[in-house]
């Protein structure tokens, strides 16, 4: 076939081949096989070498033209077929920004968290700052250093949990005192909130596991007075309101005098009920002076100095403030009662 023929015959080739295509990945293809290296144009110039010379200029123009004439065909083709192409993805793309969303449901605090985030803010404000110590614990913090010798029958108030003959799991927060007394200069004012353990029967008001709050102030002259007033403030900053709290002595090895401090329940508003056990009254914390020994085993001078600890009940606490009746509920992990707190 003579060049000009092949000319014309792709020509036409290229308008059917062109009338076919319906994606850009078929355009992609056809331009490869029209003006790519190896493509039909491409060949029709090499095949130019064996023409006459004479028809070498105007086949060369010929060739020329119909390259220019393919190469705008497809680009012409490949305009209409992208921009299709981006209508349709965005249609299928589109967001109905009417439909209802997801709900997401958010977490929140447990009650006996936020109560103890709530004691522990006012706390600071009075003044205190904020250690932490270790839940398993040697028998030295949690008992000996504070004055419960070995065998004394005030150890059998705590039932304790041992994990070898002398660690254990903390019974109270107060086996920070004597770690804090180590390592801190005085003054020492600080509050240590945590969990505590006991192997005692669950009931509604007491569990085996519970959070307590340290607190500890230590200066020269602190007195029995700056306990109760310092203890008065912090139930007036908790509550917001007017609460009957009553003390009463008591005792723990580690301070003298010893009290407990009771609040009127709140269930029953004094008149008796199974969350106070019938008294109206609930205990919420123990506290007293620090003992001279407990002073002289952190290694401090009593005879200097003196100091006031006590030690909160946050799952106490936490029933008075929102009125419930069972302390057992906290750990049921039951979401219809934690969502309404
Ligand atoms: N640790 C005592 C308890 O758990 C409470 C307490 C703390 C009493 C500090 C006096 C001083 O019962």
């Amino acid at each position: 076939m003579s060049i000009e023929k092949e000319i014309n015959s792709i020509r036409e080739k290229f308008s059917e081949d062109l009338g076919r295509v319906v994606t850009s990945k078929d355009l992609e293809e056809l331009k490869v096989r029209y003006l790519g290296k190896k493509g039909s144009v491409s060949a029709l110039m090499i095949s130019l070498k064996d023409a006459e010379d004479a028809q070498k200029p105007i086949l060369g123009k010929s060739i020329n033209l119909l390259k220019n004439e393919i190469a705008l065909a497809i680009h012409e083709l490949m305009e209409k077929i992208n921009s299709a192409e981006l209508d349709q993805k965005l249609q299928k793309e589109k967001i109905d920004v009417t439909l209802p969303g997801k709900r997401r449901r958010l977490g929140r605090l447990h009650p006996v968290s936020q109560m103890l985030y709530k004691v522990v803010d006012v706390l600071i404000d009075m003044g205190f700052s904020v250690q932490l110590g270790p839940d398993v614990d040697s028998d030295f913090y949690n008992f000996e250093a504070l004055n419960f010798p070995k065998d004394h029958p005030a150890r059998d108030m705590q039932d304790t949990f041992y994990i070898t003959h002398d660690l254990l799991l903390r019974t109270q927060t107060s086996n920070v005192q004597v770690r804090v007394m180590e390592k801190n200069p005085l003054p020492i004012r600080m509050v240590a909130p945590g969990r505590c353990f006991r192997n005692e029967t669950v009931s509604a008001r007491s569990h085996i596991f519970f959070h307590q709050i340290e607190g500890i102030y230590i200066d020269k002259n602190v007195t029995f007075a700056d306990l109760l007033a310092t203890l008065d403030e912090l139930w007036r900053r908790l509550f917001e309101k007017e609460i009957k709290t009553r003390y009463r002595p008591s005792y723990f090895p580690f301070v003298e005098p010893g009290i407990e401090a009771d609040i009127l329940c709140t269930q029953c508003h004094g008149g008796g009920c199974r969350l106070c056990k019938f008294s109206g009254w609930l205990e919420v914390i123990g506290a007293g002076m620090i003992h001279p020994e407990v002073l002289k085993a952190g290694g401090i001078d009593p005879e200097q100095y003196q100091g006031y600890a006590f030690g909160l009940g946050i799952e106490r606490l936490t029933l008075l403030r929102y009125g419930i009746s069972d302390i057992r509920r906290f750990t049921e992990n039951d979401n219809r009662f934690l969502a309404q707190f």
